[in-house]
């Protein structure tokens, strides 16, 4: 089953983080709380710096005291597992509370201005998810029907909900996630349970390409991915614009 997969408890996330150490990995990014004591040492032990994401201040407090690196501070924006705090409330909170470590803002970010702001916040860089899922690189893992609701939503289209794995995590509005939300609905489980009940469920769904159902995270920045487009022209875009606002300000002053 695909839910007993899932890297999401300690006997199974373990062996994943062996095999990611066995490489030349240039960071190791954990989520969903602070990772174990003597993984953040083995990290370290081979020279690999340590992130974590958090949606609190608090959160990042208790990762930078197991050793954290360098935190990713994520808002309510963003696709996936994700808290209640807005980017703009988060950052600033999230950089005064660890520092020095460094921060890097993450959450509804997807163009040169929003990158540019998050370092006006303090963070010393930016950590972006869902602008990828459009891109022209992506298309061998999207089915059409998900690239084509992606083009088409909004950034009302998204909502936070548990139906995918017993955590908060944003997703795209579809028939599933309004089902798990009904009245009638039995409620959803506490993770890893959740996914591991509804697996092999979104797998047929997934292959059915049933276009009510279809489940699909993404962050709010969803509402300005209108069109499929190579990685490096999204890079040029973003950096361009970064360029262009980070002048425009120093002109300003
Ligand atoms: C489809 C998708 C899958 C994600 N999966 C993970 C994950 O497995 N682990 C994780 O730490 N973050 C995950 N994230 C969150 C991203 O790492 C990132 O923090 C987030 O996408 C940033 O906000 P944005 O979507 O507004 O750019 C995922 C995000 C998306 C959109």
């Amino acid at each position: 089953m695909v839910g007993d997969l899932l890297g999401w408890t300690d006997a199974t996330a373990r062996p994943l983080v062996d095999i990611a150490l066995g490489h030349r990995i240039a960071l190791l990014a954990n989520a969903l709380g602070p990772p174990p004591p003597d993984i953040v040492d083995a990290a370290h032990a081979i020279g690999v710096p340590v992130a974590a994401l958090v949606g609190r201040a608090d959160q990042a407090r208790k990762q930078v005291e197991v050793g954290v690196d360098i935190v990713v501070a994520q808002g309510t924006e963003a696709g996936g597992h994700t808290g209640e705090v807005s980017t703009l409330v988060l950052v600033p909170e999230v950089v005064d509370a660890v520092a020095p470590k460094p921060v890097l803002a993450a959450g509804g970010i997807g163009s040169g201005r929003q990158a540019a702001a998050a370092l006006a916040l303090g963070a010393q860089g930016v950590w972006t998810g869902s602008i990828w899922l459009t891109t022209q690189e992506a298309m061998v893992m999207t089915s059409d029907v998900v690239r084509d609701k992606l083009l088409a939503a909004t950034s009302r289209d998204t909502v936070r909900s548990r139906s995918l794995t017993g955590k908060t995590a944003r997703l795209l509005r579809t028939e599933w996630t309004e089902a798990w939300e009904a009245e009638d609905s039995p409620g959803t489980l506490p993770m890893p349970l959740q996914f591991m009940l509804s697996a092999d469920a979104l797998q047929r769904i997934h292959r059915s390409g049933n276009e009510e159902l279809v489940i699909m995270p993404v962050g709010q920045v969803v509402g300005r991915m209108n069109v499929v487009r190579p990685v490096a022209e999204v890079i040029d875009e973003l950096v361009r614009e970064f360029d262009e606002t980070v002048a425009g300000l120093a002109g300003a002053g």
